[in-house]
């Protein structure tokens, strides 16, 4: 029970002497005011730092994985400041295309491409493939059989080191869906065909070990592995993946994009890989530059038991707390450094008991019915994953950049919970 740490804010959160946040320039309970609740509030110059940060951190090669948020406005500002972008199916890379953002720009990734989404990706001239699959080199070979460009591609190698995160999240181990497994063999069967394939322009390896990774040694684990295989194949190109670990809750702390950047390149240094070495990280440059801002409609209190807060969203806009369990902190802006001194459980509007968004969230004792909540950190897989579950509308989201809030996605409204049905 303690203030909320306030470098869980984004980097130009301001905290006036009344305790009032403000974010861009933007005070956060008039944005509540003018834009309605729930509402996600990205701050913009974090967005383009964090982006600036990762080019400098691996060189412009550096894919932004879009999975972790993704809309037009999001695709521009990584593009702008130098950064890939990395799609991971054919929805995202229609989003990034409609961004403006060039084919030759995006890496296309994904267990199980179909056809379309190959044959749209190659003929436009995506900028790398990562092939996951001996199906997928079939279909690929068969495209550039009926005329599609040769593609360049990286394969996915998975190298059999099992990061320590959430199980759902965690993608190097042998029994996984991606990829081609080091231990069976079929990594090198698949770069001995993919090197002897004329349709497949091959470039490089790829691993992904996992995501929310707080432990630099599963990254350098990962790289000691897959060394010997980077240089018995000589190939040019390496990526290590996402995955960088962020803060959630007080207590926390990770590795920054630079950090990152250091580790990896100091254990492919000493691993002797001489291969150009990008990454892809997603929630590491979006997660903390955004919050949500909801409003306290009922207060339940059940003597002896706990405390329901219930606010306007839930795991429709944050899914992430019932999939995971992951942790949240909330705050109330209008007294942001204020003493947290009640427990309370915050809970959203749908209709079930599970949907929580805090289990025991410390709270300032005077928070009201009316108030505005906010939970910090919300930035990545927040809005991408949230659904219309209970027919809940999607919030909107602004940016907020330099005194100026620009509505980049707007509300759903009723009607477009109707705009899909035919009849
Ligand atoms: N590259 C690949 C191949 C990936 O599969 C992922 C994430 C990334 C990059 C980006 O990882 P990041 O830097 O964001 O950790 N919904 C989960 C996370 C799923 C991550 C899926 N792949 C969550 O909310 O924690």
């Amino acid at each position: 029970m303690s203030a909320l740490p306030l470098s869980l804010l984004p980097d130009t959160a301001v905290v006036d002497v009344g305790g009032r946040l403000s974010i861009g320039g933007c005070d956060v309970l008039e944005l509540a005011a003018e834009f309605g609740t729930p509402l996600f509030v990205y701050d913009e110059e974090h967005l383009r730092a964090r982006c600036r940060e990762a080019v400098a951190a691996f060189g412009p090669g550096v894919n932004y994985a879009t999975k972790a948020f993704l809309c037009r406005a999001m695709a521009r500002v990584a593009f702008e400041e130098g950064c890939n972008l990395d799609v991971s199916t054919g929805g995202e890379y229609h989003v990034a295309r409609a961004a403006g953002v060039p084919a030759d720009r995006l890496v296309l990734h994904g267990n199980n491409k179909s056809t379309d989404e190959l044959r749209r990706a190659l003929d436009e001239g995506v900028g790398r493939v990562i092939v996951d699959s001996f199906d997928e080199i079939d279909r690929i070979e068969s495209l550039v059989a009926d005329g599609s460009p040769v593609p360049r591609v990286l394969l996915r190698i998975t190298p059999g080191v099992e990061a320590h995160t959430h199980e759902f999240v965690r993608t190097g181990q042998d029994d996984s869906k991606f990829g081609f497994g080091l231990a069976s063999g079929a990594a090198d069967v698949a770069v001995g065909r993919a090197a002897a394939s004329p349709a497949l322009d091959l470039v490089g390896l790829h691993v992904h070990i996992g995501s929310q990774v707080f432990e630099a040694r599963f990254f350098e684990m990962a790289i000691e592995v897959l060394a010997p295989f980077v240089q018995r194949h000589g190939l040019p190109e390496l990526s290590i993946g996402g995955g960088l670990g962020v803060a959630y809750v007080a207590g926390e702390s990770s590795d920054s994009i630079t950090d990152w950047g250091d580790i990896v390149r100091s254990a492919c240094a000493a691993a002797g890989i001489t291969a150009t070495v990008t990454a892809e990280p997603g929630r590491a440059l979006v997660a903390r530059a955004a919050v949500t801002l909801y409003t306290v409609g009922t207060v339940k209190e059940l003597p002896g038991i706990r405390t329901y807060v219930s606010v306007d969203g839930g795991m429709s806009d944050n899914p992430r707390p019932v999939l995971y369990g992951s942790g949240y902190e909330a705050f109330l802006p209008r007294c942001t450094d204020a003493d947290r001194d009640a427990v309370v459980t915050i809970v959203g509007k749908h209709c079930e008991s599970g949907d929580v968004l805090v289990r025991d969230a410390s709270v300032p004792s005077d928070l009201v019915v009316g108030d505005v909540l906010a939970t910090p950190v919300t930035g990545a897989y927040g809005y991408s994953m949230a659904s219309n579950y209970n027919k809940v509308p999607r919030p909107a989201i602004v940016f907020v950049r330099d005194g100026r809030a620009r509505m980049v996605v707007r509300r759903e409204t009723l009607d477009d919970l109707l705009a899909l049905e035919v009849d």
